[in-house]
Parts: C-alpha cells; structure tokens; sequence
C-alpha cells in the first residue's frame, strides 16, 4: 500500500445508524454494503452484533456478500462481544474486530469507576481475545479526544503489543480544535514504540462542525484511515463526511493524500443512503446536496455560464452529478434567462431578451423560483415563437 494512500473505513451502517429514526433492516443493510463496495471503500463496518439478534444476522449477511473491503464489526472490551462479532464474521473474506474502551478521565471515573492503569489490562486483555479469532485487530480509545496525551501513548503502546493492527483515536465528542486533534496524532507518532507498523485511525464527530478539518488535521499528521459516514450521518451532530474527505483530498493533490474511491459513485450513494433511512439531505451540505453546484445569483450566474471554475471548484460530473444547475429566481439576470430559454428551445435576439426579461421578472417576483413551465408561458406572453430544431 502506498504511503500516502488514507484508508476509508466507512461506519455509515453503525455508527451512521444509530441516528433515532434511521434504522434500516437487513435487506436495506445488504443494498448500502455492496454500493459502498463498488464505491471502493476499504472497510465496513457493518455493525455491532451482540446490540441485537438483528444486527449480527445483518453482520454476517454482509460478510457473505462484500467482495473487496474488510468488514467490520464492533465490540465493547468484553470477552462475548468479541466472541459473538467473531461469529458473525466466520464468513468475512477480511473480518476485522474493533474493539476498545474509554480511555479519558472522565470515562475512567464515571462509566467505569476504575483506574487508568485497569483501563490498560482491560483493553490488551480485549484485543489478545480479539486476536484469538482474527489477525485484524482495530483498537479504539473511546474520548481520545479528551484524553491525556501521555496516557494515550501509553495505551497505544501497549495496544500495538498485544497485537492491535490498527488504532483509532476517536474524538467522540467533537470537541477537538483541529490544531488540537492534528498535534494529538502528531505526538502518537513521535511518541508511541512500534506505531510506524500500525494504522492510525481518526474518527471524529462533528458536534462543533469541525469533524471533516479534525479528520483532514490527523492524516496531514500521519494517520491514514478516516472513519466516516455518507453524508455526514452519525450520532448527535453527526460523524465525518465521506464525501467531503475524499473530495478535500482529490482537489488539494498537493497534499499527496489520496483515497481509492471512485467519486462518481458519491452522489447516487448519497442518494441511495438518504432515501433508505428517510434521512434528507440538507440542500446546502457540500458535495451531495442539492444546492451543491446550483448558481441563483445574477452575477454568479453570468461567471458560470462563460466558464464554469469561475464560481466552481469541482466539476459536478467528477460526483456524479450531471450538470451544473443555474436557478431562476428574481435576483438572475439576462445571462441565465437566455441560458435556461434556450434549454427548453427558444435561442433569443438581444431584442427580444429585452422584452422577456421584463417580463420575467414579473413571475419572478411573484415565485420563489420560475421553472421550465413559466419559461415557455412568458415567451407565450412576449410572443415569442420556439426555435425550430
Ligand atoms: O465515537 C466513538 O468513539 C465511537 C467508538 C465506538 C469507535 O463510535
Ligand atoms: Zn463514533
């Protein structure tokens, strides 16, 4: 594997689904696990199987049918989860178990009223059992984020030698800067014995909106896996985007980063994703919505329609979608009146623009947007006849 190629591991099917309201069943699981394969991600995670008698059938109906990435299955630090993911991996051509535990003080204190020195025992003794069942073992510090930086080292430390493959330093609470979250990863390489032979992973949440800059902050520091979701989905303020990190990479290729998806696939899988949890997709959300690569403002409008990197910087085909949408509405101008006529067949003179302009800010001010159908009763209303193809 190249050096600066960054694993996707996409948790769209767990972490993605434990949004209240977005449960999908098996069949539904089945249908996202081979899109996010013929996506190319390199890992899914594609549950929690001691959760639910439903997830582990889910788990390891996905092991049977996933041809080309490692699947996934999650457990807390607790010697039957691991056994249970193990058999719901049997079938799994890579299986990987991720297991861990909290590893900040706070974790520690309250949900385990342990030490941080038990917290340690507790995890290698996790991933030793894990390692019983599958070489493929990813390690996970739940609120690294929060966590001591010498402590995390330590942990790492000792994870990598109990056998650990890969180490995923959550910032499960968003709460990182990405200075913060960058220089945490940063310290982990300098710091930890052995981390050059292990994957470091960066699986952060977006409660501030800094999600996607924190994951892109821990692979310019050296990690090179980024857990995340399609379209941002994710518990509370969501996970990272799949879509934003892969396209943040392709577009800055200076950063010598790259992943192994095939980006035209981004927007049906978003897509498909959205419509099978009857979750929307925000209209302003970066790459996949739907206001992504649409243009309403006169000015906007005019740049796009001379040359489209005027007011793009990715060609909405490199996604998937077709063409870039310039939307009518009262602050267009006559540019994108004669772009949109001459669409749906009327090539106007500058004349006659004149006179339909008028009168389509008339229905634009009327509308919240003037679509194909007012566009040919304007021309009705100026006289203006369809060109003859
Ligand atoms: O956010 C988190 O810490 C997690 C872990 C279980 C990996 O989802
Ligand atoms: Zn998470």
């Amino acid at each position: 594997m190249s050096n600066n190629k960054v694993q996707i591991f996409d948790t769209t099917l767990r972490d993605g689904e434990q949004v209240p309201g977005c449960k999908l069943n098996t069949q539904q699981k089945l249908v996202i696990a081979e899109q996010l394969d013929l996506l190319g991600v390199d890992v899914i995670e594609a549950g929690f199987p001691v959760s639910s008698p439903g997830d582990f059938t889910s788990v390891s109906e996905i092991a049977k049918i996933v041809k080309n990435a490692t699947v996934c299955g999650l457990t807390r630090a607790v010697e039957k989860d691991i056994k249970v993911a193990a058999e719901a991996l049997s079938y799994a051509k890579r299986p990987r178990i991720h297991t861990g535990i909290g590893t900040s003080d706070s974790h520690i204190k309250y949900k385990f009223n342990s030490t941080r020195d038990k917290v340690i025992e507790k995890g290698v003794a996790a991933v030793k059992y894990a390692k019983s069942f599958v070489e493929d073992v990813e390690f996970f510090a739940e609120d690294a984020g929060r966590t001591d930086n010498e402590y995390l080292a330590r942990v790492c430390e000792a994870m990598i030698k109990a056998g650990a493959t890969v180490l995923n330093i959550p910032d499960t609470t968003g709460y990182c800067l990405p200075e913060e979250y960058g220089a945490k990863i940063r310290f982990l390489k300098e710091n930890v014995k052995g981390i050059d032979n292990v994957i470091i992973s960066c699986h952060c949440h977006n409660d501030l909106g800094l999600a996607t800059a924190n994951s892109m902050a821990g692979a310019i520091n050296g990690a090179r896996q980024i857990e995340c979701t399609i379209n941002g989905i994710g518990e509370r303020a969501g996970n990272t985007a799949l879509e934003e990190i892969v396209m943040i990479m392709k577009q800055h290729p200076y950063l010598n980063l790259n992943t192994d998806i095939d980006s035209r696939l981004l927007y049906k899988t978003s897509q498909m994703v959205s419509d099978h949890m009857g979750m929307f997709v925000q209209p302003n959300k970066a790459i996949v919505g739907a206001n992504a690569f649409a243009h309403s403002s006169g000015i906007h409008q005019d740049g796009v329609i001379k040359n489209r990197e005027t007011y793009e910087i990715i060609d909405p085909e490199e996604v998937g979608v077709t063409e870039s949408a310039i939307v009518l509405t009262a602050r267009s101008g006559r540019a994108a009146l004669a772009y949109r006529a001459k669409k749906v067949g009327y090539e106007l003179s500058k004349l006659q623009l004149d006179d339909v302009y008028s009168e389509f800010l008339k229905f634009a001010d009327r509308k919240k947007e003037v679509i194909d159908e007012d566009i040919h009763q304007i021309m009705k209303n100026t006289n203006v006849a369809a060109a003859v193809a």
